[in-house]
């Protein structure tokens, strides 16, 4: 916790002063009952899905608090994506427009359909995708659009259902960062033909590490998704598990299943999503009014029309009064004690696996013809997203933080942000 000394000491930790905090912040994930349900399922030797029945629960609780019809449990946020574009018949020749500052993993699972994915542009205030940008890069083969939820902040869905509307595109929701959150007071997942959810160590819930889940309220999409999950098997029954097994594959699939522990721990996690949003949310919210009379930064945007959950605490360089890249300021903040980095220092675009077109094995497949039809070239013409990795820095956001924490953050941010405005002002006189 910060001292008054410490408070009032300007010469930056980055420089030999005295940092603002020395003990770790919070760690995230917190698990406690979780720790029990992974042992009882350790226990019981039933470790597949197909042998015991945690992940059906989940799945089940899973679809119940998102108010759909149909769950699917599978091993991480990147499989659900690439399973929920093969059960929507996503494959070579086509196209989907995905967002240019993310992660890879809302990306990579159009390649793996044999699909090319198009980056369209960045919304500056909520860095999710602009739907003006969107609409500028359909195709003759576009498919879909994958918007993300960035940072546990819905995207502009009334304007991208539109334009999927008008242009028969479908939409898969990327809510990896997003569970719990809302649009017009409906949770986000529940939009597209199918919504996503990765469940990764740090996310809003997590399974241990690893795991993802698709909702969807099509019985036919799902009955595709769950065979798809599963090596494309069908049973007797035609269900995916319950049936007598024939070892009969109608479909190309993968084994992303999810395993019983992850199952167990998930059912356990999911009845903690509306305490963790609200945790983080007051967490985010304290931090932004202290920050607020800050010069030099900009707290993240809230639409009115949203409920962010903060999965990431992103603050944006206010470039009217402050020039030092984001990587500067993020390494001074975290000598302080806050650990602070760049968000996605290189946008999807530019990374070299697209702009080299590197495909399958060898080749430049999908990216070219004869697989697509269409030109695409990576690299450059997206300005917003191109600029914002110099201008944003990640501070993290979890619900373990006191108030003590929060102040601790501010500040540090404080602190840096101030020493750097002044050596700027002094180098103009
Ligand atoms: C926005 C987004 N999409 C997709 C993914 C991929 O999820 P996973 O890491 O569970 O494969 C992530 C993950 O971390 C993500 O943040």
């Amino acid at each position: 916790m910060m001292t008054q000394n410490k408070k009032t000491s300007k010469k930056l930790a980055i420089h030999g002063g005295t940092p603002v905090r020395t003990t770790p912040l919070p760690s995230w994930p917190q698990y406690d009952e979780e720790i029990d349900a992974a042992i009882q399922v350790l226990r019981s030797g039933k470790h597949a899905r197909q042998s015991g029945s945690y992940v059906s629960q989940f799945e089940e609780a899973f679809a119940a608090y998102f108010g759909v019809k149909y769950a699917i449990a599978v091993s991480s946020g990147t499989a659900a994506i690439h399973v929920a574009l093969a059960a929507l018949g996503v494959g070579p020749g086509d196209d989907v427009i995905n967002t240019a500052h993310c992660f890879i993993g809302t990306a990579t699972p159009v390649v793996h359909c044999g699909a090319v994915p198009i980056f369209a542009d960045i919304d500056p205030r909520t860095f999710n995708i602009d739907p003006v940008s969107v609409r500028q890069k359909i195709t003759p083969y576009t498919k879909a659009i994958v918007p993300v939820h960035l940072n546990g902040c819905p995207a502009d869905l009334d304007s991208l259902l539109e334009i999927a509307r008008q242009n028969h595109l479908f939409i898969v929701e990327d809510a990896a960062q997003a569970h719990g959150a809302t649009y017009n007071g409906r949770l986000v997942g529940t939009f597209g033909e199918m919504g996503c959810f990765s469940f990764w160590e740090d996310k809003i819930i997590s399974t241990a590490g690893e795991g993802g889940m698709i909702i969807t309220n099509d019985e036919h999409l799902a009955k595709r998704a769950k065979m798809i999950h599963h090596h494309g098997e069908l049973r007797r029954d035609g269900d995916y598990y319950q049936g007598e097994r024939l070892y009969y594959h109608p479909f190309l699939g993968y084994n992303f299943r999810m395993t019983e522990v992850q199952g167990a721990i998930g059912l356990v996690q999911l009845k903690k999503i509306p305490t963790y949003i609200t945790l983080r949310r007051r967490n985010a919210h304290l931090l932004s009014q202290r920050l607020r009379d800050i010069e030099g930064v900009i707290p993240p945007y809230e639409p009115d029309n949203v409920t962010h959950v903060f999965y990431k605490y992103i603050l944006k360089l206010d470039r009217k009064v402050i020039q030092l890249p984001a990587v500067d300021v993020a390494k001074a903040i975290s000598a302080e004690g806050i650990p602070a980095t760049r968000r996605y220092p290189t946008p999807l675009h530019q990374q070299p696996v697209f702009v080299e077109k590197r495909g399958f094995g060898n080749t430049n497949a999908p990216f070219v013809e004869p697989w697509y039809k269409g030109q695409v070239s990576y690299g450059s013409g997206l300005p917003v997203a191109e600029s914002l990795p110099n201008d944003l820095i990640m501070i993290r956001m979890n619900p373990l933080l006191s108030e003590e924490d929060i102040e601790d953050i501010a500040c540090a941010i404080q602190k840096v942000i101030s020493f750097f405005i002044s050596q700027e002002s002094h180098s103009l006189h």
